[in-house]
């Protein structure tokens, strides 16, 4: 990695504030429903300690409260469970601005300290110079380890860094350096596309298009690809405003001589909530909605990632999080656990949840921790929380 990393600096003596995404899923109770982004916050955090910080300052984001005191949102959670997983103390602090923040700090008998939400303060999503410096005159050097974050120019990811001497944690580097793999890939290179929207998956497909040998697509972006190609879709999700840009797509992967694979065949109901009819079919009867590929396409799918060396896989190909709609993501999800010839990346966010719910994730080469993030990378987007950190000499 040509920008400055945890294993540059000297942390000897100093007080140093960690940029991490502890931005993790609650359940009904506000207990932490998946605890993947600490985990990955672990290495660089005990790296950092191990090399002699006097302090250690941690920060982050929870849930969007934009700039109020949610209570529902307060870090208490997290820093339980950091503690946990660290096996010492975690001091939590109530704000993570102000005169008493900075007492507390000086006056702690505890070497790691959680500031509060920073998005408690409408600043910190403003990018807010002054609050960015409030945040710098707490230590004397910034580690910025928040990939998830990193696509926003935020006070405590990006601005920052301006203030104090600041280098990458050990997640950033293993991220970039992964998903650097999905832009300059070992041939073949399959890419799966899932999810609901094509709008949302836009700028990748156009960066990958330039890259990958072929592009399978899933999920309820499909159905807006198949209805492009004039074929009966049903009731099922498609967005008629994006059918043209569809088109498109389909007419530049001719030219490129990128295979563009669609379903074949469909699991459909008549409602998603409360279905009373389960069919598959190749084409989606008038009226019905399809929910997931069909075993046709599974068998399709698995055909053309077996020879891939690189395999990108962002998006479910189905409503996953319903048991009864997840079969063609579970079976892709596995299959791509028995490729061990290629390299498999999955972009974060749900395909991420799916590897987990699948329990595949630990399988695959690399699983991202973050959702915009990793699609603005793979966009070919430089992101500014990475941009700011200085270059090695
Ligand atoms: C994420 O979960 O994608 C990151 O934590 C960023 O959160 P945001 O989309 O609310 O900025």
């Amino acid at each position: 990695m040509s920008k400055l990393t945890v294993k540059d600096i000297d942390f000897k003596g100093k007080t140093v504030i960690m940029r991490l995404d502890f931005n993790v899923p609650l359940d009904k109770q506000g207990n932490i429903s998946d605890d993947t982004r600490i985990k990955e916050a672990l290495p660089t955090i005990k790296f950092v300690l191990e090399k002699g910080a006097k302090k250690l300052i941690l920060m982050s984001h929870l849930g969007r409260p934009d700039g109020k005191v949610v209570e529902g949102l307060r870090m208490d959670p997290v820093a339980k469970k950091l503690a946990q997983l660290l096996g010492e103390t975690v001091e939590k602090l109530d704000d993570c601005v102000g005169d008493e923040v900075k007492k507390k700090i000086e006056t702690s008998k505890k070497k790691i300290i959680l500031l509060e939400n920073l998005r408690f303060h409408a600043q910190e999503e403003e990018g807010d110079e002054a609050f960015a410096k409030q945040l710098a005159s707490l230590a004397d050097i910034y580690v910025n380890d928040a990939f998830g974050t990193a696509h926003r120019a935020h006070a405590s990811t990006t601005i920052i860094a301006k203030f104090l001497p600041s280098c990458l944690g050990f997640l950033m580097e293993k991220e970039v350096t992964s998903l650097a793999q999905a832009l300059n890939p070992k041939k073949p290179y399959v890419v799966i596309l899932g999810g609901a929207k094509v709008s949302d998956k836009i700028g990748v497909i156009g960066n990958l298009m330039q890259k990958a040998d072929a592009i399978l697509i899933g999920g309820a972006m499909a159905y807006t690809f198949l209805k492009a190609k004039g074929e009966d879709v049903g009731a099922s999700r498609v967005e008629a405003e994006k059918i043209d840009l569809a088109k498109n797509i389909l007419a530049d992967a001719v030219k490129r001589k990128v295979k563009i694979v669609l379903p074949i065949d469909h699991l459909v109901v008549d409602n998603i909530e409360a279905p009373t009819k389960k069919i598959t079919a190749d084409t989606i009867p008038t009226g019905l909605i399809g929910v997931d590929i069909g075993p046709k396409t599974i068998a399709l799918f698995k055909t053309e990632l077996k020879s891939a060396k690189t395999v990108l896989w962002n998006g479910p190909v189905g409503i996953f999080e319903k048991d009864a709609f997840a079969q063609g993501t579970k079976e892709i999800a596995q299959y791509l656990a028995t490729l061990k010839d290629a390299m498999v990346i999955v972009g974060g966010g749900d395909s991420a949840s799916a590897a987990k719910k699948f329990k595949v994730a630990d399988k695959l080469s690399h699983v991202s921790t973050g959702g915009g993030a990793s699609l603005e990378l793979l966009e070919g987007k430089e992101l500014p929380g990475i941009a700011i950190i200085p270059e090695k000499e």
